[in-house]
């Protein structure tokens, strides 16, 4: 009865850096008990990275909870004929083709029924999201995890896991209101997410390659610095503030329309207009990218702060945490995999 409760180790491995989250489940909510980052320069280093990470905070968890991404993980929203679970299974085995560009054989599939509605004909149809994922991503990223000594529990997909940290936020301030359209945007080094929600349900989500790593190369042309140099112009540009903002505005300019795009397919197909925007991720601090997204979307952008809903333990330090909270937006999602809602 007064068992140790449920810990997991949450990690985002992201392109530029690491995050693991130590959690607990606390039966009211979830608890961070430990938290480390790591840096990487490039994806050889991960491994060491990860395994750095592990002796720094002496993480005993080894059961953990991490996520995939990039261009080998399809997810798709598709429409069907009303069907039990087990009948979806087999038939989305079959018409997999039509819908992701790999063969049925490579891939992991997964489907979940996400609504029920009726058709423009009036048959019963439902709203059925399919992930797959390649199987040679999930070998590659079930043999990093064992290097480093770690046991796979759940392997999720990032744009999810940013969906799900939302949710962690929203349930500590009474839930999500059943028909707020919200979209979340993570802005990484390697890639920015997409996750636009109904009442907390993922109606359309995208991966767009352009993100940290192409804003320090606007920087390295403008200045004609090397990619090191840029980075670091760019994270802490003291007096050259508006200059680096000058540098970045094309190539914000350009991520803007990219979302703007995905708004506007949602809205199309939905019927129904983003009404909020939240934004996290490392490439949330860019100088001038307030400003320049309200401007594109003509909506209020919120840098929100994903450890709102997650109770900090006495052993972490929560001013560390704290100044670094707009990049665990994923690791929280994967941390809140400790709790069964
Ligand atoms: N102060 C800052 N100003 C601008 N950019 C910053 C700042 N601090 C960090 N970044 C950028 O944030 C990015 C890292 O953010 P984050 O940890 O969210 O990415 P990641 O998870 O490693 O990448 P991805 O999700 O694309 O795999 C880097 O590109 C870094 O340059
Ligand atoms: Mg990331």
């Amino acid at each position: 009865m007064f068992g140790k409760s449920k810990k997991i180790l949450a990690l985002d491995i992201g392109s530029s850096e690491i995050k693991a989250l130590e959690v607990q489940d606390t039966g009211a909510g979830i608890a961070l008990t430990g938290f480390a980052s790591a840096k990487i320069g490039n994806q050889n280093e991960t491994i060491y990275a990860i395994k750095e990470i592990i002796k720094k905070v002496n993480f005993k968890v080894k059961r953990c909870v991490t996520a995939v991404s990039g261009r080998s993980v399809i997810v798709r929203y598709v429409t069907m004929a009303q069907m039990p679970l087990e009948d979806l299974r087999q038939a989305i085995r079959f018409e997999a083709d039509k819908y992701i560009p790999f063969d049925v054989d490579e891939v992991v599939m997964d489907t979940q029924i996400l609504e029920d509605n009726v058709g423009d004909a009036g048959s019963p149809e439902m709203k059925v999201l399919l992930v797959a994922v390649r199987k040679s991503l999930i070998e590659e990223h079930l043999a990093l995890l064992a290097d480093a000594g770690l046991q796979p529990h759940i392997i999720d997909v990032d744009a999810f896991a940013l969906g799900n940290a939302f949710e962690v936020r929203a349930r500590g301030q009474g839930g999500l209101a059943p028909e707020k359209v919200v979209a979340l945007i993570d802005i990484g080094s390697n890639k920015t997410n997409i996750n636009i929600l109904k009442g907390g349900v993922s109606y359309f989500t995208r991966e767009v390659y352009l993100a940290g790593n192409d804003f320090t190369e606007a920087v390295s042309r403008k200045f004609n610095l090397d990619t090191q140099e840029a980075e670091r112009l760019k994270c802490d540009p003291g007096g050259q503030a508006t200059e680096v903002e000058e540098a970045i505005l094309p190539t914000l300019d350009d991520l803007g329309n990219e979302i703007q795009l995905s708004f506007d397919y949602f809205e199309n197909q939905f019927d129904r207009v983003v009404e909020e925007v939240y934004i996290s991720g490392g490439s949330a601090r860019l100088p001038g990218l307030q400003r320049a997204f309200e401007g594109a979307f003509e909506k209020s952008v919120v840098f929100w702060n994903p450890l709102e809903g997650v109770e900090i333990k006495g052993n972490v330090d929560a001013r560390v945490v704290s100044q670094y909270a707009g990049q665990l937006a994923v690791g929280v999602g994967l941390a809140s995999r400790v709790r069964r809602w």
